[in-house]
């Protein structure tokens, strides 16, 4: 048996606890901390090690030099000895799903406090963020202020913060959704800029190859909305119109909010179980 000082030393140092691991030769391995930081095995050889730290996400694969084992006389006593009991390893909770919901300044706002509800009934955490036309078309199109809209989201952030979680790809995200996606915000994602928090969130989606599901609202078309959507979508979004649908005999408008969410978030593989799927003609 050597007692080899750690290669890992330096990002090692401050590090608690125990770290075990096996060799490359299957033996068990463990170390402890001694002095300032990771420095000796307590039962270690000189294969190469792959250690992983119980407590942290922290890998490594050491690479030692092979003195003892040059030796012709070398013989592997560790690979008889016990096997260390391992402790139990905590793990992270599971985490609940989480999605974007950015509101911009087309008209449709209920759209989006919809989206918002139907989240919060499905238990999905929301990150929302609303541009300054979205709050002016939300009080204009509807009872809810900005502030009862903000209570409705997980977490809240403001469109000019570009620190915030999500303006980042580390940031781990089930998706995002625009909606309503005004024809600015649209463009502002197809040319990849980013000059605030709802065009830099999504194009941080699209980088990270995760959902995005835009809400764009404008009728007529015209080439310039008609060529960003395509830019969008091949770039991996998905462009969402919300077009009515009349199959299901919407009574209200709210049925066919509804039917327009519960498909948008069937993008998000989410049921809100609030409309009628198409299952072919019925007899009567
Ligand atoms: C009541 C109202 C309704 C609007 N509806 C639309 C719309 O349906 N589509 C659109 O692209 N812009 C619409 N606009 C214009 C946008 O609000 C405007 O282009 C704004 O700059 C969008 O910025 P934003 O994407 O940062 O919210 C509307 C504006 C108002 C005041």
């Amino acid at each position: 048996m050597c007692l080899a000082s750690c290669a890992e030393r330096d990002s090692c140092l401050g590090a608690k606890g125990v770290l075990r691991g096996r060799c490359g030769r299957g033996v068990e391995v463990e170390s402890w901390e001694e002095g300032s930081g990771w420095t000796r095995y307590r039962r270690s050889c000189v294969h190469t090690i792959t250690l992983s730290h119980p407590y942290s996400s922290f890998k490594t694969v050491q690479q030692r030099s092979i003195t003892a084992m040059d030796r012709p006389d070398y013989t592997d006593n560790t690979a008889t000895e016990q096997k260390v009991e391992r402790p139990e390893v905590p793990r992270p909770p599971p985490r609940r799903k989480r999605i974007i919901v950015a509101m911009t300044g087309a008209t449709g706002s209920i759209l989006g406090v919809k989206t918002l509800l139907a989240l919060r009934r499905l238990n999905v955490e929301t990150h929302l963020v609303m541009s300054k036309w979205a709050e002016a078309t939300l009080k204009h199109e509807t009872d809810y202020t900005g502030a009862a809209v903000r209570a409705l989201a997980d977490h809240a952030h403001s469109h000019h913060d570009m620190a915030a979680p999500i303006a980042s790809g580390s940031f781990r995200v089930d998706g995002m959704v625009v909606v309503p996606c005004s024809m600015k915000t649209l463009a502002a994602v197809a040319a990849g800029h980013c000059d605030d928090l709802v065009a830099r969130a999504a194009d941080v989606v699209l980088k990270e190859r995760r959902r995005l599901v835009l809400v764009a609202r404008e009728c007529p078309l015209s080439g310039v909305h008609i060529d960003n959507m395509a830019r969008v979508t091949r770039s991996g979004a998905v462009v969402f119109p919300p077009v009515m649908a009349f199959y299901h005999r919407p009574g209200t408008v709210e049925d066919l909010v509804d039917h327009a969410v519960g498909r948008m978030l069937d993008l998000f593989d989410l049921e809100t179980g609030d409309f009628e799927r198409w299952n072919g003609f019925q007899r009567d």
